[in-house]
């Protein structure tokens, strides 16, 4: 594992870094395999970050963009992670709809969905029973609580480690999510996280003893690339 940690003096200068080396990563990983494959964090602080994306001029045929958490609502839902990524970004590129593939939350079990959607990586992939497939970049946030995706503390998704989908959940709100072991397999993790509400929780992941279970991006430990991008708020008392 490669880890580094880079403080951008503000959001803006963060969201241009991350977006500098997603497409560093989208020419390489199609120069070196014909495609590129993501899985997009929700909430607030990557939305910017999708709308600079949707303004530049990519090979969006040769390019796959998956989710790595989804609230478990409708995808009309103002919380649904699709519909910000549609929003900010996916409905202003020609992306082939084939090439995006939404976390399903229409099944009544939420368990069934993350099987279907776990399903489909497998098959998008071609990967063999028992492995778990590389994606190219799984883009991350950390919430104040250290989670992250939907990885909330003491939460059982926090034990799953033989699926590469589970289900979340967040004050008894379901959520798909990938666990801890499918996000270290990927061969770029970055995380994005701005503010200095995230400070404490990031005094905690990056210390040497704490609990992982209570701090879940602890977790966060690829055998690829491991991306830290912060903004001065949340990180300028960290070092790397
Ligand atoms: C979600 C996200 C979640 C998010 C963090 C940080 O579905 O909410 O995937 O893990 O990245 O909560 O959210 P902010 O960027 O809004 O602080």
């Amino acid at each position: 594992m490669s880890k580094k940690i880079e403080v951008l003096t503000d959001k803006s200068a963060l969201l241009a870094r991350a977006l500098e080396l997603i497409l560093s990563r989208i020419e390489t990983s199609i120069q070196q395999r014909g495609q590129f494959t993501i899985a997009l964090s929700g909430g607030s602080t990557p939305k910017p970050l999708y709308e600079a994306i949707a303004q530049q001029k990519l090979p969006w045929d040769k390019i796959h963009v998956f989710w790595g958490d989804e609230r478990y609502v409708p995808p009309n839902h103002p919380d649904s992670n699709e519909l910000m990524a549609r929003d900010a970004w996916l409905n202003k590129v020609d992306i082939p709809a084939a090439n995006i593939h939404p976390m399903p939350t229409n099944d009544a079990e939420p368990a069934s969905a993350a099987a279907k959607y776990e399903q489909h990586l497998l098959n998008f992939f071609n990967t063999s029973p028992g492995n778990f497939p590389a994606l190219d970049v799984v883009l991350l946030g950390m919430g104040d609580d250290a989670h992250t995706a939907s990885l909330f503390p003491h939460t059982e998704a926090l034990k799953v480690r033989d699926h590469l989908i589970t289900v979340g959940n967040k004050d008894g709100n379901p959520r798909l999510t990938f666990t801890y072991p499918f996000i270290n397999t990927a061969r770029c993790v970055m995380f994005v996280v701005g503010g200095a509400n995230k400070r404490p929780a990031l005094a905690q992941v990056f210390a040497p003893e704490a609990d992982n279970f209570q701090y879940p991006s602890r977790l966060i430990q690829p055998q690829g690339e491991l991306w830290w991008l912060l903004d001065a708020a949340a990180g300028s008392e960290l070092k790397s």
